[in-house]
């Protein structure tokens, strides 16, 4: 047996003696009193009795331990032309002070906080400053529009948002602050204050509420670290669920710093000292995990990067980003990938820059298709390892651990289980289907330190979300397979979810804001493959008898009101006004079988916005395929 099966092996059979050990790793105020503490069955919970504060992890314990003058983050954004480095000392003045003004502002240990900001390095600060208070934040990504902004602030009720003037995209400066101030008029709860970093780019107008970032927390006193418990909330992340009523997936503390300290070295192989770089947002959580979290409580060097893999200036970005700082491991999406390939197809720009200290690449977020990862592998001649994982988990479900044991790649997998996951494959009867073949791919719980405690204000939605189909087990929403050599093979979602250029989004939502529409009777959006982004949204809408006006009119206002409720990340630019929609006898909309068109070879995205062809398309491939009668009969 290999290093690896023995160590996954420990982790499931003596779950407290292998996190018991990891947990050594963390410095904390009071010991736990139980590593795993299942009283109250199927909820589990993580060094209960045990108290720490993340941030202190994160920081002073690094500034206090010997790495003061170490570059703890870099912030480098092409697209303002600005690279600006905090060594570790730094950073936690800067925190301490930001938590001392949020202190003098009101925010104490369990308020909720809501960050809305760019990609900057006070994002980052906001956080740590927030778990430093023992506040719990909740971040919220800037491509979302006001309206899903304030669908969170009702449900997170925060006491305080942090925010900035602008966010910049290649193509235009966005304005945050009409966003949130729209999103606050929406909202039933409203915040105490907004405290709002001015940017040069775009200057926010202050309202009565609104204070100035640097008024408020340049001369504030710098607060302490505030002990919590390990099991108390450190974050919210909402996520997509299958309405347009976002999931607040909850993180505690002592679990999420172990897991993540934990998977620094033995899932990314880096040291502390090492330059990391995870190329996201914090808006995710691939942003949260791994470019706040897990590379601070490591003591390396994280980098914020605000700009785009190509184009700021050019397709070589992430190779100058890498060569310049040293970076030894990179994470991203495929997407990224796949758009730099699209523009520099030979990788010449990769030769221009001395890549020797870089090691390894890790993708995720998405489905990795073997040619994007073949590409990266020959050009950029390092391990390129795909891992899965989801808001929920934290961090990854399946993975190659380069620090354990690398094993061979087989494309396609994001390799197997990681330590803390015993994963099983159901079929439609519940029961484990055989090596190989394709059901639901469950956890049997408990669910490794780090993964989701509950979703907020909805104990009843997190169970029957997650545990009540499968009992005894996380339903991971995923389908795939697992082979004979424990490779997982990830296929598909079982819900509603698209991943759209590593942006999880529901297509449930972007219906309900469709069928909002005055003129439309019924409609259905599925995600449709894509050659960069993965998948792309498709709408089709079938309009209230009598309607007149033109189908093109009507489908461009469908597209603006999505652009303008769920944001510009849903990317949702296609839809055809069709006479019916195939559905079964009993009146569902076949989305499955649709989806399943969209998705075939000879099947081609259409040009226009108002392209009528495509139901024609997918109802010649139903006959095809046997629907015929039911598509027909559908009124
Ligand atoms: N604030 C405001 N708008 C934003 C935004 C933000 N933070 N992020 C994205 N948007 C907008 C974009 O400007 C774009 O608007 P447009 O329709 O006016 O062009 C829209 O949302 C879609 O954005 P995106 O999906 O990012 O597409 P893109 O064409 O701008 O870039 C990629 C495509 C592949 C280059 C980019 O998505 C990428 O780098 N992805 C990989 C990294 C990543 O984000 N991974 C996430 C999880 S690991
Ligand atoms: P998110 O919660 O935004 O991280 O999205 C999680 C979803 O993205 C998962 O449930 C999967 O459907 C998909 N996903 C993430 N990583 C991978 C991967 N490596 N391979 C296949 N799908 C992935």
């Amino acid at each position: 047996m290999g290093r690896f099966d023995e160590l996954h092996r420990r982790s499931i059979e003596d779950p407290e003696g292998f996190w018991g050990e990891a947990a050594q790793a963390i410095d904390w105020v009071e010991p736990w009193t139980k590593v795993l503490d299942d009283s109250d069955k199927p909820y589990y919970r993580w060094f209960s009795g045990g108290r720490l504060n993340t941030c202190y992890n994160c920081l002073d314990r690094h500034v206090d331990g010997g790495r003061a003058d170490q570059a703890a983050l870099i912030y480098d954004s092409p697209i303002t032309d600005t690279i600006r480095s905090y060594t570790y000392r730094e950073l936690r003045d800067e925190v301490a002070r930001i938590a001392g003004g949020m202190a003098a502002l009101g925010v104490g240990a369990g308020d909720r906080v809501i960050i809305y900001m760019p990609m900057v390095p006070e994002a980052v600060m906001a956080m740590l400053a927030c778990a430093r208070l023992g506040a719990i934040h909740s971040v919220v990504f800037g491509g979302f529009a006001a309206n899903e902004l304030a669908t969170r602030i009702d449900d997170a009720t925060p006491k305080m948002i942090l925010s900035a003037s602008c966010g910049i995209e290649p193509n235009r400066v966005v304005a945050y602050k009409p966003l949130l101030d729209a999103a606050i008029e929406m909202a039933q709860h409203k915040p105490d204050h907004c405290v709002v970093l001015q940017r040069p780019q775009a200057e926010a107008e202050m309202g009565p509420r609104d204070r100035d970032w640097q008024e408020s927390f340049a001369g504030a006193s710098p607060h302490d670290c505030v002990p919590v418990a390990a099991t108390d909330p450190l974050y919210i992340l909402y996520t997509s669920g299958t309405t347009g009523q976002p999931k607040g997936i909850v993180r505690d503390n002592g679990g999420h710093a172990v897991a993540l300290k934990w998977s620094m070295k033995n899932i990314y192989d880096v040291e502390p000292g090492e330059v990391y770089w995870a190329a996201s947002d914090v808006g995710w959580v691939v942003g949260h995990s791994y470019i706040v979290y897990a590379p601070l409580l490591h003591g390396c060097t994280t980098i914020v990067y605000e700009g785009k893999p190509v184009g700021t200036p050019d397709a070589g970005a992430f190779w100058r980003v890498i060569s310049q700082h040293k970076v030894s491991t990179m994470f991203t999406a495929p997407t990224a990938f796949r758009a730099i390939r699209q523009q520099d197809p030979a990788g010449n720009l990769i030769s221009d820059y001395d890549l020797s200290q870089y090691r390894a690449l890790f993708l995720a977020g998405e489905r990795c298709d073997p040619n994007t990862l073949s590409w990266a592998q020959e050009k950029l001649g390092v391990p390129v390892i795909d891992h899965w994982w989801q808001t929920e988990t934290g961090w990854s479900i399946a993975a190659d651990c380069l620090g354990i044991e690398p094993l061979p790649i087989k494309p396609g997998s994001p390799t197997r289980p990681v330590p803390g996951w015993d994963l099983d494959v159901l079929g439609a009867d519940g029961h484990p289907v055989a090596a190989g073949e394709i059901g639901a791919i469950v956890g049997k719980l408990p669910m490794p330190p780090g993964t989701m405690l509950t979703l907020w204000n909805a104990k009843e939605r997190f169970f029957t979300a997650y545990l009540s189909e499968f009992p005894g087990y996380y339903q991971t929403g995923d389908a795939g397979l697992i082979d004979e050599d424990g490779y997982v093979f990830v296929m598909a979602r079982t819900d509603d979810i698209i991943n759209v250029a590593g942006h999880r989004l529901s297509t449930g939502a972007m219906e309900e804001v469709l069928a909002a529409h005055p003129d439309v009777a019924e409609c259905a959006v599925i995600g449709a493959a894509d050659t960069l982004k993965g998948q792309l949204p498709l709408g089709f809408v079938v309009l209230n008898a009598g309607v007149s006006r033109p189908d093109a009119e009507i489908a461009q206002e469908v597209v603006k009101m999505v652009r303008e409720r769920i944001g510009p990340v849903a990317a949702f630019k296609t839809v055809t006004v069709v006479k019916r929609l195939p559905k079964t006898r009993s009146g569902k909309i076949l989305r499955a079988t649709m989806r399943k068109i969209a998705d075939s070879e000879d099947y081609k995205l259409p040009a226009t916005i108002d392209e009528p062809a495509i139901l024609g398309e997918i109802t010649e491939a139903l006959q095809g395929v046997g629907y015929a009668a039911d598509s027909k009969g559908a009124a």
